[in-house]
């Protein structure tokens, strides 16, 4: 069978057990998992920074997966990665044409990471290697391969959410980045939406078509297109919530509760998960609640997220002050309704945060899927579930719609969400966690990585 090339931006390095697991995301937590069980080869940016312009990709091996890394020049930093990647695609794809910022420049330097990831990487492919490129940071990863003359079959599969052709039009480049996904044999989406998002785009746009078995023509090429909603390895995290560290985190967090109802927020300091409006559905719920006063609390994992950007910067002041003014008006001498951690977990400790809890908020205004979503259902007890509130609008909402459904732009309607979630009776919290659950144990990580390779293997490039 052929070996697995999986290409991404972050790359959780076997030996590197610190920091760069703790930091990476749900995307690299996913890869991970899935190319241990098949074996193959991660490449991709090694974090690190150099001044040296003459560089070859660090190799490590671990068991069947070998890892190559490349250092980046500290411009190539500022334009592919601070730049057009999460100053330019991010905000846009996450439907935030007011904080998009577009600077050619950015974009040269970002196609130029393409390119020299590309040149790299082409030295350390076999002809029967199965190519899978991960995320915005890479949309034209396929394209520079194809130039190299690149034979082997290559996926693309797009974490964030694909915006709709109103959005995207106002890149001016719109047009290119929608072509670099046609140099791919597969173009993999989270959602049925984002999906739908691409085939308006290029029906509409440059007078494509869209079959009814996946294929999309465009630019004189076919490609297959679909959505596949990545999922967590359900099985393992749910021993994962039974593990020392995660009883640990438990015993301690329900110590330090004191009786009090908890409610749990995980979110990368990021503008696209909704912090400050869920903070202020939280001080509605307070106004409108009194008798919740010195009952329940929020804890809000905040892990600083991409700190060299103006408006993460921003973002965290902000959260800094809001904090404060909601304690400062509601905290009383033996509770504080806020407790905010500008910090990252391991996934284990999480674990034991998750099930400590009465209930999860997850308002994103949008998000490719939203692992933590999944990750919370998972590690319930299950004669004991807490119960789930996840925004509409993040990619997981679709699956688990068993979960209570909030719009995150509603104040009211996520304070009410917060007071019938801490107010559900037992029954109704087993009967939406049980349909949840099985909805995850039957598309779990390994069923979203055989059915994307799967496609892949299929498809014989058209083009
Ligand atoms: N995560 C973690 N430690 C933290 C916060 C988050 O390991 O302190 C993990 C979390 O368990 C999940 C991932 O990071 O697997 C976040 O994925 P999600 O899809 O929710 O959001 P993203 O950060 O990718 O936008
Ligand atoms: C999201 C993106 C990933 C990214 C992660 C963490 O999940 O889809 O590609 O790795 O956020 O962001 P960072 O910029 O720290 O890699």
């Amino acid at each position: 069978m052929s070996r697995i090339v999986v290409v991404s931006n972050r790359v959780a390095v076997a030996r590197d057990t610190g920091k760069t697991r703790a930091r990476a995301g749900g995307l690299a937590v996913a890869l991970e998992a899935a190319l241990r069980e098949s074996g193959g080869l991660w490449f991709g940016w090694s974090g690190e920074t150099t001044q040296n312009r003459h560089r070859a990709p660090k190799v490590t091996t671990s068991g069947q997966v070998s890892y190559a890394t490349l250092d980046l020049t500290r411009a190539e930093r500022a334009e592919y990665y601070n730049g057009f990647a999460n100053q330019t695609l991010w905000p846009l794809f996450h439907y935030r044409m007011d904080l998009t910022a577009y600077e050619r420049g950015q974009e040269k330097g970002y196609i130029g990471v393409n390119r020299f990831f590309a040149r790299h990487l082409a030295k350390l492919l076999r002809r029967d290697d199965l190519v899978w490129v991960h995320d915005f940071h890479l949309l034209p990863m396929g394209q520079e391969l194809r130039r190299l003359g690149a034979p082997y079959p290559i996926g693309f599969f797009l974490h964030t959410p694909f915006p709709p052709p109103e959005i995207l039009l106002t890149l001016p480049n719109h047009e290119a980045i929608v072509r670099s996904l046609f140099a791919y044999d597969l173009a993999g989406f989270q959602t049925p939406d984002d999906l739908r998002s691409f085939h308006e785009y290029v029906t509409r746009e440059v007078g494509g078509e869209v079959r009814r078995n996946s294929t999309v023509s465009a630019f004189g090429r076919t490609i297959r297109a679909q959505a596949f909603p990545i999922s967590i390895d359900t099985g393992e995290f749910a021993e994962m919530a039974e593990s020392e560290p995660a009883k640990r985190e438990y015993e301690r967090t329900r110590a330090s509760m004191r009786g009090h109802k908890l409610i749990l927020g995980v979110d990368r300091l990021d503008y696209s998960k909704g912090l400050h409006e869920k903070f202020l559905a939280f001080e509605r719920f307070l106004e409108r609640r009194a008798e919740s006063r010195g009952k329940v609390v929020l804890m809000q994992v905040a892990p600083p997220s991409r700190g060299d950007v103006a408006q993460y910067r921003e973002i965290r002041e902000d959260l800094e002050q809001l904090t404060g003014h909601i304690n400062g008006r509601f905290s009383e001498p033996d509770w504080v309704p806020i407790r905010y951690l500008n910090r990252s977990f391991q996934r284990a400790n999480l674990a034991g945060l998750y099930r400590a809890s009465r209930v999860a908020l997850v308002t994103p205004f949008r998000d490719g899927m939203n692992l933590v979503a999944k990750e919370f259902v998972a590690a319930q007890l299950p004669e004991e579930p807490a119960v789930l509130v996840v925004s509409r609008f993040a990619g997981a909402a679709r699956e688990l719609s068993d979960a209570l459904v909030v719009n995150p732009y509603d104040t009211d309607g996520v304070a009410d969400a917060i007071h019938r979630a801490l107010n559900m009776r037992r029954k109704e919290r087993i009967e939406r966690w049980s349909s949840m659950m099985s909805v995850l144990e039957n598309n779990d990580l390994t069923a979203w990585r055989r059915g994307y390779v799967r496609a892949l293997r299929r498809t014989a490039r058209t083009a």
